[in-house]
């Protein structure tokens, strides 16, 4: 299609209407979910014809529906973009992305996206709100669970595997989905860790920890971004000339289509920087923003602010290309259904191909916390105790799991009766997950059948309602009355392993404290009993480590783990405060569970880390070998995890931060090197001018986790 004639064909109206995105259900009905307040209400009829893009639809049906609607009543006859949120699957759901986060395996998170994309598109999807790679270091935020994690390095590496596995070589290939990188810019990072609040950050520490990751998807082809509902430094993301003038668009030279947030552009006036919804228009068009989610504010006020001189046409016109392009790209004038097929959607929806991954991500993700001996379970112990709010339960999806996900969840009880069919379950629920609630009438029933059990699978966490968006908490311990179970259970039968469920960090002080065995699932999606089952009876073997530390109190966050070094830095053991050094009187400094933390069922002996070199110039390739020993009698997965210190810089430096990770298989007794390569590259950062640089000077390097360091090597960089 040439889409300049095109355009010179169209009204102001009509381009202003592709900058117009509608929620489906504003003009077709259905069952979705909406996901903030609605804009000003425009009639259906007129918002058919004018639209360019549709957010959240249900299947392909619908979206067939939606095109021939759309397309019979524009004259123009420019099919409609199809978006939604994918986040981690459409029917097949495999784990939320922190838990993603925690396999550390870039290869398998394409695999998942994979599976997405293959369902997604069969659903009709053109673009899907994905992947959300907010750097977050405070678990208050609900949506620590859409990132993968706390260090930016595992959101840059898992963030462009995803965007180069969605949009495959050729958008215009029906299985292929074009992906939207969100939210630009340090949504992660709120005040008080609360959704949408404001985030002041200095522009080094925006450069070094938030922006990376949205510019690696950028690299990686993503075709869309979406700016953050949140203030940056006193100015909301969609209308913030720095971040998308200077930084995106100038600095990173992105051409592709920049879409707000949900109701975003009319915002900005509760935000108090414009004075209306025609100002509105105004800050977000001179921002660059294209396309309008849903507020209908440039519906209403675009195509006047146009009209006179206030908006230039050069300028509706280049956003309007960028759409156009994108849909050109899709090759939607040529097929406008794209990948949209019932037949399709029947072929590859929860086929077992695609649970077979789920189910691997789901034990690849879970992280082991703690194990005195508990995990595995033999499969002699014949009468089992399924205890807690979780042993049935099915939403075990996540925040951003589709509507109905639920139907398709393979419980505890069901992945036990799967692996194990002589095992005699018991199923008591003791308690709610809820907050607030407080009924205490479940537990003696608990603590009885939990006696009379060979074994007790304690099933604990959050409720899947109380992550995700605008689910901020600011208590993270156990909802309810969960640790008195806990405490109930356990002193009942010290033959218990606690499985938690939860989207968030949670402060976990009291429950590690009693408990025996900790297994962390997150929220694991549609395989979650079959993978559980499978992890607790030793099928799999736990890999995961976590991609965000656990706190030990509310009061330590933001906590992150590659934390800056302060002129006063507590000596000594942890957990005695040292007054005058930098420490809490009343908590140690250090999380409960630190980032790159979790065991196995087999012991990983970390032998030796070498350097080829100890010097090095900005030019050469300095060579690093870790071995290590599987020194247990099971095969296992391990991350070798490499950190990187600056020990004297011109601005201070973090005591610890991740620069590289693998993941190797061994088999009992095997010994393996494992090799990185460390250039100048990984030694810059965003000095005080902001000019990304390295320094000549001494480095460590080390092999461990966070606040773990196994063993240390120096190299100086001349
Ligand atoms: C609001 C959320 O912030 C964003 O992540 C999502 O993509 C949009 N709603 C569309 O559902």
């Amino acid at each position: 299609m040439d889409i300049k004639a095109l355009l010179s064909r169209m009204t102001l109206e009509e381009k202003v209407g592709q900058l117009v995105q509608s929620n489906a259900g504003q003009f077709i009905r259905n069952d979705l979910e909406i996901t903030g307040p609605d804009g000003e209400t425009v009639p259906a009829e007129e918002l058919n014809r004018v639209v360019g893009s549709v957010l959240t639809f249900e299947d392909a049906a619908q979206a067939k529906a939606l095109q021939d609607q759309h397309m019979a009543a524009d004259r123009n006859r420019i099919p409609l973009l199809l978006m939604l949120d994918v986040i981690h699957g459409l029917r097949t759901t495999y784990p939320i992305p922190l838990a993603m986060g925690c396999s550390f395996d870039d290869a398998l998170t394409a695999e998942c996206a994979e599976i997405a994309r293959r369902e997604a598109s069969a659903c009709g999807v053109h673009v899907t709100f994905n992947p959300m790679v907010d750097t977050a270091r405070d678990a208050r935020w609900g949506r620590i669970l859409e990132t993968y994690s706390e260090e930016p390095l595992l959101n840059c590496r898992m963030g462009a595997a995803i965007v180069r596995t969605t949009q495959g070589q050729n958008l215009a290939d029906p299985e292929n989905v074009a992906c939207c990188v969100k939210h630009y810019a340090a949504y992660g990072a709120p005040e008080g860790g609360r959704d949408y609040n404001t985030v002041e950050l200095s522009e080094r520490l925006l450069r070094e920890a938030y922006l990376p990751a949205y510019k690696a998807c950028l690299d990686a082809g993503a075709r869309l971004i979406m700016p953050s509902f949140n203030a940056l430094n006193g100015i909301p993301s969609v209308a913030n000339p720095w971040l998308m003038n200077r930084v995106l668009r100038g600095e990173w030279g992105f051409d592709g289509v920049v879409i707000s947030d949900y109701n975003a552009v009319m915002e900005l006036v509760p935000h108090g920087v414009a004075e209306s919804l025609r100002d509105a228009v105004r800050k977000a068009m001179e921002a660059g923003c294209d396309i309008d989610m849903v507020s209908n504010a440039y519906y209403r006020h675009l195509a006047d602010l146009v009209r006179e001189g206030t908006v230039p046409e050069a300028v509706l016109d280049a956003a309007v290309l960028r759409v156009l392009q994108l849909k050109n790209d899709l090759g939607l004038f040529e097929n406008p259904y794209h990948g949209a097929s019932e037949e399709r959607e029947r072929e590859v929806y929860l086929c077992p191909a695609h649970r077979e991954v789920a189910r691997r991500a789901a034990e690849e993700s879970a992280v082991l916390l703690k194990n005195e001996g508990i995990l595995p379970l033999s499969r002699e112990l014949k009468r089992i105790a399924l205890i807690g709010p979780f042993a049935e339960e099915t939403r075990l999806n996540g925040f951003w799991s589709r509507p109905g996900a639920e139907r398709y969840t393979v419980t505890l009880p069901e992945g036990i009766r799967a692996l194990l069919p002589e095992a005699e379950l018991i199923l008591e629920r003791g308690c709610g997950a809820e907050l607030g609630d407080l009924d205490r009438s479940g537990l003696d029933r608990a603590a009885a059948a939990a006696a009379r059990a060979d074994a007790v699978i304690l099933t604990l966490g959050e409720p899947e309602n109380d992550s995700g968006e605008g689910r901020s908490r600011a208590e993270l311990t156990l909802p309810g009355v969960q640790q008195e179970l806990a405490e109930r259970v356990i002193a009942a039968n010290p033959r218990t392993a606690v499985v938690l469920f939860n989207g968030r960090p949670l402060v976990l002080t009291a429950l590690e404290k009693i408990a025996p065995a900790l297994l962390e699932m997150w929220y694991p999606g549609t395989e979650a009993g079959n993978a559980l089952a499978r992890l607790l009876w030793g099928e799999a073997n736990p890999c995961g480590k976590l991609s965000a530390g656990l706190p030990r109190a509310v009061g330590q966050l933001p906590m992150p783990y590659n934390r800056m070094n302060t002129g006063r830095p507590k000596p000594g053991p942890d957990d005695q405060a040292v007054p005058f050094t930098s420490c809490y009187l009343d908590t140690p400094n250090l999380p409960l569970y630190s980032f790159g933390y979790g065991l196995s069922y087999t012991r990983f002996v970390y032998e030796s880390l070498t350097l080829d070199r100890d010097r090095m110039s900005k030019e050469d390739t300095l060579r690093v070998t870790v071995t290590l020993r599987n020194d247990g009698d099971r095969a296992g997965k391990e991350v070798v995890q490499l950190y990187l210190r600056d020990l004297a810089a011109s601005v201070v430096r973090p005591v610890q931060q991740l620069i590289d990770y693998q993941k190797v298989m061994l088999e009992p007794g095997e010994r393996k090197e494992v090799h990185f390569e460390v250039t100048e590259k990984q030694l810059r950062f965003w000095n005080f001018d902001c000019e990304y640089v390295s320094e000549p000077g001494t480095f460590e390097l080390s092999c461990g986790w966070a606040d773990h360091l196994l063993e240390t090597k120096r190299f100086t960089l001349d």
